[in-house]
């Protein structure tokens, strides 16, 4: 979603802001823009599109700036154009913005603005925010902006520049502000992939804080002028990260990094056969567990909850943040509500944890992004440290999010005393060379691809640990191919999806060595009679499967229950090539962002 880089310091601003811009690519945009100074005014350029255009319309008159502001949106309020991309201008052209987030109470402040002479020139709710800050204007930025701030409902994260005052304001509630500390330079952003390369001193901003930036100083207070005393953290993963390094897309490279990323959520996490996590949990008031996430971490959470029940003996349910943001549901101090998010920063994420802790329920986080807003909001929880992800379509982070919550189910069994078998360790520790194994054989999903890029639909069917991959693969599949996917459980099939099976229509098995396998080819048999074509991915040679299937992919064998690692590898592939395959635009899918910071 939008994007914010902001620059002060001794540098040429304008560079910078534009590398910054493409490090947020990555989150989704539509359009472009920055602010930066003139020789005596303010210079503001923006375009629709990708920011190559935005870098085809700079002129001289904005390359010697040493400050400067620069956002990438993603349209909420107004179409995708010039006019209301970012940043925007107060009417005498004197006070510039950048936001993320959304103004609740915008029309009734446009409104009034409005009746006291100010012209609006966009279709944004984030206008007002400028005009309200040149309403309060008296000599001094900081005043203004927190007089403004004062009177917006909704959430922000803001960058604001004034052309006779030599510092950037930033704000922030409910979206993301992070301060990087150069040597006599401050880079401003709202995810820390712009900030990285220049330095890895950092200041996340809470929220209703504000800081003023002069180049050399960084003075942080409540929007109540309570001083505060930045803590000051070090990032530690690097540039090279968040670079594609020979593969084709971040997906791509994403998908390869499993192995390594696995080994990372897993490292210093089992010792001796034990689980070891560091987590404030009153283990005795947990009566029952609930899993909350959005996307692809609410599939993760699917598995966590067959984890919870099988290794814990914990009654666990699963909802989807935005559902549980808004139900009545049953929330007290016996709950241990665990979040589960890759960026940190999902909007409905972060407000089901707030209604968890408001509830008195216990909460523990499984995040990716380290100093995410969830991540600090969360009493304890598990890193993922699977390194960034910047491809849109969520990969390495699932995987790892179903190895955090597998290391969690079992933690809660060792608290209950109950054994935990060497073999199961064991095997848990071969996955990432496992998982090295597919990677091997990815040409063979290249081939099979390529007979099914063309079609219009498909159907994923999997049955127990099984359901949530299926869900996740066709959750790959639709968001960068554009080909409709359903996924189901197998035995489901029959009271509904049976009804679209004909000679054109792919169905994906996963068909894992286990208790209902026999039951999965009695299921892939019902396809086979009505002309569907089988893709199986599976651990056993057998010879019915084989002839059943029109294409087969073999996974190492493991424990059903780890399955899931494994199984989904090739469909992300498969969703990989068969998008590739489209020329499709796999890392920045349409209509979609990275992180999902608005309702
Ligand atoms: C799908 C995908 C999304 C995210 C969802 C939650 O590939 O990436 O469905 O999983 O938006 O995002 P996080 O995990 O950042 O809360």
């Amino acid at each position: 979603m939008c994007g914010i880089i902001a620059y002060i310091g001794y540098r040429p601003a304008l560079p910078i802001l534009l590398d910054g811009l493409k490090k947020l690519e990555y989150r989704g945009y539509d359009s472009a823009g920055f602010s930066v100074m003139g020789e005596k005014e303010l210079v503001t350029v923006k375009r629709k599109g990708r920011i190559s255009e935005l870098e085809k319309a700079v002129d001289s008159s904005a390359t010697a700036s040493k400050i400067g502001i620069a956002h990438t949106r993603w349209a909420t309020h107004g179409e995708p154009n010039e006019i209301n991309a970012h940043p925007h201008l107060s009417c005498d052209g004197s006070i510039v913005i950048v936001h993320n987030g959304i103004i609740e109470n915008y029309s009734v402040l446009k409104e009034l603005l409005i009746s006291e002479g100010h012209r609006f020139t966009s279709e944004t709710d984030s206008e007002v925010i400028v005009h309200l800050i040149e309403k309060f204007y008296r000599g001094n930025l900081e005043s203004a902006v927190v007089a403004a701030l004062e009177n917006v409902e909704g959430t922000y994260g803001l960058a604001v520049l004034h052309r006779s005052e030599n510092k950037i304001v930033v704000a922030r509630k409910g979206s993301p502000m992070v301060i990087g500390l150069g040597q006599n330079e401050t880079i401003i952003a709202s995810d820390a992939v712009a900030i990285v390369a220049h330095t890895k001193k950092v200041v996340y901003l809470n929220d209703n804080e504000i800081a003023v930036i002069n180049g050399t100083e960084c003075i942080v207070r409540k929007l109540d002028g309570s001083m505060i005393t930045p803590e000051i953290q070090e990032i530690r993963w690097t540039a090279g990260q968040i670079e594609k390094r020979g593969f084709k897309h971040f997906m791509l490279k994403e998908i390869f990094e499993q192995p390594e990323a696995i080994l990372n959520t897993l490292r210093g996490r089992i010792k001796d056969n034990r689980v070891k996590l560091s987590l404030s949990v009153d283990f005795d008031r947990v009566k029952r567990i609930l899993l909350t996430a959005c996307g692809t971490s609410w599939h993760s959470a699917l598995i966590g909850k067959i984890y919870f029940e099988k290794y814990a003996g914990i009654p666990a349910e699963v909802d989807y943040a935005s559902e549980f943001r808004y139900r009545q549901g049953i929330i007290d101090e016996n709950v241990l509500v665990v979040v589960i998010s890759q960026s940190g920063e999902t909007a409905d994420t972060l407000a089901a944890l707030r209604k968890a802790k408001t509830a008195g329920a216990q909460v523990i986080g499984i995040v990716n992004a380290v100093g995410s807003t969830i991540a600090r909001e969360v009493n304890s929880g598990i890193y993922l440290h699977a390194g960034p992800e910047i491809g849109v379509a969520s990969t390495k982070a699932f995987v790892c999010q179903t190895m955090a919550l597998l290391l969690l189910s079992l933690w809660f069994r060792q608290e209950k005393r109950l054994p935990v078998s060497d073999a199961f360790i064991e095997r848990l520790f071969q996955i990432p060379a496992q998982i090295g194994k597919i990677l091997e054989d990815a040409p063979q999903i290249t081939r099979i691809a390529s007979e099914y890029s063309q079609k219009q639909n498909a159907l994923y069917l999997g049955r127990g640990i099984s359901f949530p991959v299926a869900l996740e693969g066709a959750l790959k599949l639709k968001e960068i191919s554009y080909i409709h996917a359903e996924g189901y459980p197998a035995a489901e099939m029959k009271h509904g999806p049976i009804a679209l099976i004909d000679e054109n229509m792919p169905v994906v098995f996963l068909a894992t060595n286990g208790q209902v396998f026999d039951k999965v080819m009695s299921n892939m048999q019902e396809v086979k009679a009505r002309r569907g074509i089988i893709l199986t991915v599976t651990d056993r040679e057998n010879k019915l499967l084989n002839d059943l299937s029109n294409h087969i992919f073999y996974v190492p064998e493991t424990d059903e229950d780890l399955s899931p690692l494994l199984n989904v590898i090739p469909l992300q592939l498969l969703a990989y090539e068969i998008a590739d395959q489209k020329g499709l635009n796999v890392d920045k899918p349409r209509n979609l962002a990275k992180s999902v910071t608005v309702e």
